[in-house]
């Protein structure tokens, strides 16, 4: 680690022409999801001789890169998706940041980019949120969403590992993703495409895998869904994920089912903050393989009661339907179910400070 680095000593150049208080509320109003951001941008760069230096705090604002930067050739890119809270008493939180940090280094291993120390992660985003307070949101269910990511940014065409790398963390105010009040939404099955194969990145967090998936996306949104469904590779049998999230399945019986991690699966925090709260319910928690054979019997024979997605963007949000060309599963109009809306309200209530964080999951950044 850089000298710089460990003493955590970010610079701090504010922007000259911060939002106005009014121009701020006003976007704060209706915030929707990923469309505005926040004054000011988190950068630490990287170069292979001299380790992650010049962290800093600066004004938002374009990137300059070189045209044969790798990332703009190869891909080589890695992100996050994290939120910050406002609770009742003004102060400002987040949730199991070391969560992410932990998976931003599982997939910078896996692109061949350099690992970022925890406490760096953690410093970028308090740093930001420190100097952007104003920008968090206090209405239910809104929260900042942060975006910390990595870029190669080496001037080179030739096919390697980049020795020029640069993190940077934005902000976003957010309020419900799929816009609007919270109700189920209708998935997409992809028939033709998969969105990660063994050995592949499908367990990175990396920009690829989500070009993989808007071309299914668009195929979802053109027959009137909101998220595309992505079975496994060999058998186009398996559930893994959805475009953008995990997905769980409540049983009649009292279970909680999600896929089990394959590698090709991205390892969700809210994936795993929601089978702790499923064990904390008493309910018989399985991380295994569940077919889309098994969820259409199972929504036939009543076995299967809800489905959900979740991940940090949405929180939760119900699943009313599945359907491809030839077939619906569920139905469009299905109420949100009681156990997908009861562990959704836990889970916010904990994010936002109203229900007790019993298993330390908060974190203070203001
Ligand atoms: C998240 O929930 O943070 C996601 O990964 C979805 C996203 C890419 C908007």
């Amino acid at each position: 680690m850089s000298e710089t680095l460990t003493e955590l000593n970010f610079e701090r150049q504010l922007s000259p022409e911060p939002r106005s208080a009014a121009e701020r509320q006003e976007i704060l109003a209706d915030p929707g999801f990923g469309a505005y951001f926040t004054d000011h941008t988190a950068v630490i760069d990287y170069s292979a001789g001299s380790g992650w230096h010049t962290a800093r705090v600066e004004p938002y604002g374009p990137i300059a890169l070189d045209p044969s930067a790798s990332v703009l050739h190869y891909g080589q890119e890695i992100f996050e998706g994290l939120k910050a809270y406002r609770h009742a008493d003004g102060s400002v939180w987040t949730f199991r940041p070391e969560r992410n940090a932990a998976r931003l280094n599982r997939s910078a291993q896996r692109l061949a980019l350099p690992e970022l120390p925890e406490p760096a992660f953690l410093e970028a985003i308090k740093q930001l949120v420190d100097v952007d307070q104003e920008w968090v949101p206090s209405g239910d269910g809104e929260s900042l969403y942060l975006r910390p990511f990595m870029i190669a940014t080496e001037a080179f065409l030739g096919v390697r590992a980049a020795r020029e790398v640069s993190f940077r963390v934005i902000a976003s105010p957010a309020g419900n993703y799929f816009g609007g009040e919270i109700k189920p939404v209708s998935i997409w099955i992809s028939r033709n495409y998969a969105r990660a194969g063994r050995g592949g990145t499908g367990a990175a967090k990396c920009g690829g895998n989500y070009a993989a998936s808007l071309l299914p996306q668009l195929e979802a949104e053109a027959h009137g869904c909101k998220q595309v469904l992505f079975l496994d590779q060999d058998n186009g049998n398996a559930v893994e994920e959805l475009g953008g999230m995990n997905v769980f399945f409540v049983f009649r019986d009292g279970s909680l089912v999600t896929p089990a991690l394959s590698g090709s699966i991205l390892e969700g925090v809210t994936r795993d903050s929601v089978l702790q709260l499923g064990r904390d319910r008493g309910m018989n928690v399985q991380e295994r393989t569940i077919t889309l054979d098994e969820w259409r019997d199972g929504v036939a024979s009543g076995d299967i009661t809800e489905v959900f997605a979740c991940g940090t963007a949405a929180a939760i949000t119900p699943i009313g339907m599945l359907m491809d060309e030839t077939e619906k599963i569920g139905s469009a109009d299905a109420p949100a179910g009681e156990v997908t809306m009861a562990i959704r309200e836990e889970l916010l209530g904990i994010q936002s400070g109203t229900v007790a964080d019993r298993h330390g999951w908060l974190h203070r950044l203001a």
